[in-house]
């Protein structure tokens, strides 16, 4: 008898990418990208500027149409579909930059991230919920939510995301911005949410440290290509992970960190 515990990574998958291609106009974002997403876990895409990891999120959630490839979601082929019916399967895009609608207060936020539902106990529970994850979004639930700080606007934006009752959350660099207290603190809740809800999460990142922690599973992308993947555990021994994306490495003749390119929002 194995005593070993089952992990997410035994799960079948809920996302499949396969040879994914996307581009804008002439430029070939990404070249081809597989991966796939279990049922249940958390994983990551880490890539540096440029990279292409905002291009696969797009093509995921039907913002861009694939050049070539297929996307399929939950055993249901949703490539290149309308991105208002892949939000009604369950799969939930928080973008980059948050886009929270400012002029709205931040329980309307919340509730336009129920719009598809129905069941009106189960919103007011969700609500509950995410103010119990996130205190400082009740304390400002009647506030505009251009108000908030860049921090509990990323709050906002994944409780909104929250608020589908989704099986997949697709979350685009929730550190962007974010001093590093405040990262930690976001990348502890969303762990809380995987683990307490079961919410798989498919988390793109320039911050490795914190993804590497976070995530079961992860895939390094570099000018659009998948270059390597493994558990987490394992990518954050291997020494080239260790160089260029932790900058861990005592001596040598790359000074440079990648990670301090980062840009900042607004
Ligand atoms: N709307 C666009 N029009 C033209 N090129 C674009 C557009 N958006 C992205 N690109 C290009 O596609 C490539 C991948 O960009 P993408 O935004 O996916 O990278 P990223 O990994 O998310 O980068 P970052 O960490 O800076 O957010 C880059 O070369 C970028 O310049
Ligand atoms: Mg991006």
């Amino acid at each position: 008898m194995s005593s070993s515990t089952a992990t997410p990574l035994d799960n079948p998958p809920v996302l499949r990418l396969l040879n994914v291609e996307s581009a804008y106009g002439p430029i070939k974002a990404i070249r081809g990208v597989s991966l796939q997403v279990r049922k249940g876990e958390i994983a990551t895409v880490l890539g540096s500027n440029g990279a292409g990891k905002t291009t696969i999120l797009k093509t995921i959630s039907g913002i861009l149409d694939p050049r070539k490839g297929s996307v399929e979601f939950k055993g249901l082929d949703i490539t290149a579909k309308d991105p208002a019916f892949i939000v009604q399967q369950g799969l939930l895009h928080v973008p980059e930059g948050r886009e929270v609608f400012p002029l709205l207060s931040v329980r309307d936020n919340l509730l336009m991230g129920a719009y598809t539902r129905r069941d009106r106990d189960g919103v007011a529970r969700d609500m509950e919920m995410v103010y119990a994850y996130f205190p400082i979004l009740k304390e400002r639930s009647h506030q505009d939510a251009g108000l908030l700080s860049g921090g509990q606007q990323q709050m906002l934006a994944i409780s909104r995301a929250l608020m589908a009752n989704p099986d997949l959350i697709l979350l685009d660099e929730p550190s962007l911005g974010l001093s590093p207290k405040l990262t930690k603190e976001i990348f502890e809740i969303v762990v809380r949410i995987n683990r307490e809800r079961g919410t798989t999460i498919l988390l793109v990142e320039q911050n490795a440290n914190m993804a590497l922690n976070a995530s079961d599973y992860g895939y390094v992308l570099e000018n659009g290509r998948i270059v390597m993947e493994d558990t987490c555990a394992r990518l954050r021994e291997k020494e080239d992970i260790k160089e260029f994306y932790l900058g861990l490495k005592e001596t040598g003749v790359r000074g440079e960190r990648r990670w301090k390119k980062k840009k900042t929002w607004r």
